[in-house]
């Protein structure tokens, strides 16, 4: 046997130093552009409440989320993703509160865009919050969803989300078409070039929306969501699923949820290099992440995850840690 390593083996040389690990590691920083801050939106303007299932999430009524954003924005704070939440607006089997005039989206959103001018704003739609039967899309009298009336039904909440303000509409209903039927409806009001279609293209029937579904009261009434999410087990069916949303125009593409399937955000990656790609670090992972342990070992979790998630693909990240985020890397610059 040889005393001599093999000088290409001799992989040690070239990581011993900081900066030569930056070297290492390309296309992995997380910069404020890189982060998306997902918020929940209350009916009553001055309202704020815990999030029980998730420490340290709060819900807002418009005023008091202007105020919270007031210093994730001076940190550096790129873009946010709105969801409504009704209390007092009836629920129906059409959803007609997602985009009643109302609708507390569709109030904030001018507001929002005379605070922070600058600021990216994204905006969730789907029917499930406001829906009596907590569905994603409308039903048929036998139970199932309806295709036609569910992606008509899609595309008229995104339109008035785009004509409310939302630089970004970001069905999250996995309806097949709904892409196409938002991009035409887009098209038809001239508002094409001026608002974004970010497609939850692959999003998976998970059980760690759990969290999520408790804040926003959108659990299904009757029966699941597997006829219109995802099978866990399918890389097959989310690549189809992502051809199918590049197919009817998506600008942006997503997988969601996170850490479990990042081999779905590779083959994504890898199959539309030219679209950005967003993953979404669900509620469930959030959870999981925030009793991971003490203060600084959650801290160096959460930043370890991220640079899995930059590796394997994402070129932005939906995560509820956005404050703890910003409070790391403003500090470190
Ligand atoms: C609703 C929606 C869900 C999430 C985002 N939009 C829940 C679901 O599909 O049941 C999950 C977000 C999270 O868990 O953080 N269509
Ligand atoms: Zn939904």
């Amino acid at each position: 046997m040889s005393l001599f390593l093999s000088p290409e083996h001799v992989l040690q040389g070239g990581y011993f130093h900081a900066t030569l690990r930056k070297l290492q590691e390309p296309n992995t920083s997380i910069e404020p552009h890189n982060i998306m801050y997902p918020v929940f939106l209350l009916e009553d303007d001055d309202a704020v409440q815990p999030v029980s299932s998730m420490p340290n999430v709060f819900r807002y009524g418009i005023n008091q989320l202007i105020i919270a954003l007031e210093d994730l924005v001076l940190k550096g704070l790129k873009s946010i993703l709105i969801f409504g939440i009704v209390e007092t607006l009836p629920k129906d089997p059409t959803g007609t509160a997602a985009d009643a005039p109302s609708n507390p989206v569709i109030k904030a959103l001018p507001k929002l865009r005379e605070a922070y001018p600058q600021l990216l704003i994204a905006c969730d739609v789907c029917l499930c919050p406001y829906t009596s039967h907590g569905h994603c899309g409308v039903l048929t009298a036998a139970g199932a969803i309806d295709h036609a009336a569910s992606t008509k039904r899609i595309a008229e909440v995104a339109l008035a989300y785009a004509k409310a303000g939302a630089h970004v509409v970001a069905p999250s209903d996995m309806m097949d078409n709904r892409i196409k039927a938002i991009k035409d409806a887009l098209v038809a009001n001239k508002l094409q070039n001026q608002v974004s279609v970010l497609s939850y293209s692959c999003k998976f029937a998970s059980c760690m929306y759990g969290p999520f579904r408790d804040t926003m009261k959108s659990s299904p009434m009757e029966g699941d969501r597997k006829c219109y999410q995802l099978p866990p087990g399918s890389a097959a069916l989310a690549a189809r699923a992502a051809a199918r949303d590049v197919a009817e125009g998506a600008d942006l593409l997503m997988v969601k949820p996170g850490l479990p399937y990042l081999d779905i955000v590779r083959q994504t990656k890898d199959k539309f290099p030219n679209h950005p790609l967003f993953i979404y670090q669900v509620s469930g992972e959030y959870a999981m992440i925030s009793r991971s342990g003490s203060a600084s070992e959650v801290q160096a979790t959460l930043m370890e995850t991220l640079t899995c998630m930059r590796r394997a693909g994402a070129d932005c990240i939906i995560t509820y840690f956005v404050p703890q985020i910003l409070n790391i890397i403003s500090n470190k610059n």
